[in-house]
């Protein structure tokens, strides 16, 4: 098992942007230089270049387009977002679906650059579909519980045993990560147990009044 990755993503809250963005991604570098565990965090394309210029943890963009560089209106490339500092992106989050071809294009583009690929799927046949791809990783969310405050470790286990199950099936090189409502060390526990490489979360960090706190609390069972 590879060690873990625990990745946040800001979304768009508004408590994830800006000077907030800053502190979170403070939190995360310190719990990740006291813990040794990989913390990412994923914020808007506008604290994207900023964060990864003044942190140390991997920055990851929350989308990517497929399309190279040239004339293309209102499209964030894979090219864009390496010379901003980003180290991967989230691809086909639930909150920001695409085609299997556009998931395809935005992995190559990913790849192209040397990115990692973290693609979302909801369920065990999209995980399958999107390991054929051959990201680095494909994280299983199942929608109904991103932002509830229920875990997916507790409520919903099965699903991370047969996705993990299909994953390494379709190609054993691909990471898995899972989240919706992840929120506690407890939590991260279970999904290591289960087999995954990590989590994506991030309401339980970006709203906290504390994050610093919450990431503690994330790794101190690993
Ligand atoms: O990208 C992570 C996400 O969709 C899970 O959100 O708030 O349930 O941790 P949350």
């Amino acid at each position: 098992m590879s060690p873990p990755l625990i990745l946040v993503n800001l979304k768009t809250y508004k408590e994830g942007m800006g000077t907030r963005a800053h502190a979170i991604a403070t939190a995360a570098q310190m719990v990740a230089q006291e813990s040794g565990v990989t913390i990412a965090i994923a914020p808007s394309y506008i604290d994207l270049h900023p964060i990864a210029r003044h942190f140390m943890i991997p920055v990851y963009a929350q989308h990517v387009d497929g399309s190279g560089p040239g004339a293309h209106t209102g499209q964030v490339t894979a090219e864009a977002i390496k010379v901003a500092g980003a180290n991967g992106s989230l691809v086909n989050h639930s909150e920001r679906r695409l085609t299997l071809a556009d998931i395809e294009a935005s992995v190559r583009a990913l790849q192209a650059q040397k990115l990692v690929a973290v693609i979302c799927s909801n369920n065990e046949i999209t995980s399958a579909a999107a390991a054929a791809l051959v990201p680095e990783y494909v994280a299983i969310e199942p929608p109904e519980l991103i932002g509830s405050g229920i875990s997916v470790s507790k409520a919903n286990p099965e699903i991370i045993e047969r996705s993990v199950a299909v994953v390494r099936r379709v190609n054993p090189k691909v990471g898995v990560l899972t989240g919706a409502g992840i929120q506690s060390g407890e939590c991260v526990k279970i999904a290591r147990d289960l087999g995954t490489d990590g989590v994506l979360l991030a309401s339980s960090v970006v709203k906290a009044q504390e994050p610093l706190l919450v990431l503690r609390d994330l790794v101190s069972k690993l």
